[in-house]
């Protein structure tokens, strides 16, 4: 028999607590910036899948294509009873995995958004009869207790989600990450690789507008929780790359001096005509900082996977 949990560690008064605080220092401070991870509400999940399916946004495919030639390697590598996935979003590639592991017990999805919890669980435990599926509504940035279940257990973090946290937040995940693996448990963790600038920028700004509507849709959560005024129309996306930082930042930038009141926290915003709004930074990396940063977490490189044409990397690691 399938079975299908799912645990809040997030309360929803946390999850709320935690975006007015996010919304409050990031809107007062200067430049202004508000965390990725809000994005994802039921429509911002949904514009993410249709972002996958885009002719310029490669990571997904590249990603895809190395599952699919590696994850009997990597099953043989790590036999895994317990996959755990942090950010799993639709768990869709995931199914490579999963086919591959052909002793797994249980399958963990963490992520913020419920709603694609709730759709990826119910489709895998109605494909893949015997597979439980507990899955966590949970900040993968914030401390995570795993649900009973046996090891070894193979952490999964796809997508080059990695590249969403700024380098200290990398810094302390890497190292909760850590402390969550027991001997004989791994991490597997997607990286987009750094690569021709206008090939990473067309990825981050799309020919229809997918992205723009993404990054608009913070906007809208802001407003539909904290009761803003925000008219996502009076700004416009944009998408640059960082050379000295290696990343994609994107940004709204507001068409017009306008003041924004957010009631909820009795504040009203002031934005200068071409003021920016960071919404998200996405850091593309190579071999060797991937190699040094798991190093500073306590953790070793053990195998490098990419796709025929180097975009995107796969890596397996283990505690040192
Ligand atoms: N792994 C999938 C989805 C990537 S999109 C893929 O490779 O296609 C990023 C996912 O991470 C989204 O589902 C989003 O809701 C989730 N996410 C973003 N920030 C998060 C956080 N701090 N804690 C938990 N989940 C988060
Ligand atoms: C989830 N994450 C890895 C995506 C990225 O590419 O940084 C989010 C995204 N932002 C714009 N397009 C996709």
């Amino acid at each position: 028999m399938s079975e299908f949990h799912v645990t809040r560690t997030l309360p929803e008064d946390a999850m709320a607590a935690a975006l007015r605080a996010d919304v409050l220092h990031g809107l007062t401070s200067a430049p202004k910036w508000l965390p990725p991870k809000w994005f994802y509400d039921a429509y911002g999940s949904e514009l993410f899948e249709r972002i996958t399916e885009l002719p310029e946004y490669y990571p997904t495919r590249a990603e895809r294509e190395i599952l699919a030639a590696r994850a009997a390697e990597i099953a043989a590598a790590l036999p895994a009873r317990t996959l755990v996935e942090l950010g799993s979003g639709s768990s869709e590639k995931t199914r490579y995995l999963i086919d591959a592991l052909t002793g797994l017990h249980t399958y963990v999805p963490v992520d913020v958004s419920d709603t694609a919890l709730e759709q990826a669980g119910r489709a895998l435990v109605a494909e893949r009869p015997g597979l439980r599926v507990h899955a966590l509504i949970a900040d993968f940035t914030a401390g995570l207790t795993l649900p009973d279940a046996p090891g070894p257990r193979l952490l999964a973090f796809l997508g080059g989600t990695i590249g969403n946290l700024l380098p200290a937040e990398r810094a302390a995940f890497l190292a909760r990450v850590r402390a969550l693996l027991r001997p004989g448990d791994a991490l597997l963790l997607g990286t987009d690789l750094v690569k021709d600038e206008d090939v990473l920028v067309r990825a981050y700004d799309d020919a229809a507008g997918v992205t723009a509507a993404f990054n608009k849709n913070v906007l809208n959560v802001v407003n539909r929780e904290l009761g803003a005024d925000f008219e996502p129309d009076a700004f416009d996306h944009v998408a640059l790359w960082d050379a000295g930082s290696e990343w994609i930042e994107m940004r709204l930038r507001s068409r017009t001096a306008q003041t924004v009141k957010v009631p909820a926290l009795g504040l009203a915003v002031d934005f200068a005509a071409g003021e920016e709004l960071r919404t998200e930074v996405s850091a593309k990396f190579r071999k060797e900082g991937v190699s040094e940063e798991l190093s500073a977490a306590g953790m070793e490189l053990t195998r490098w996977w990419t796709d025929g044409e180097g975009r995107f990397a796969l890596s397996l690691s283990v505690a040192r």
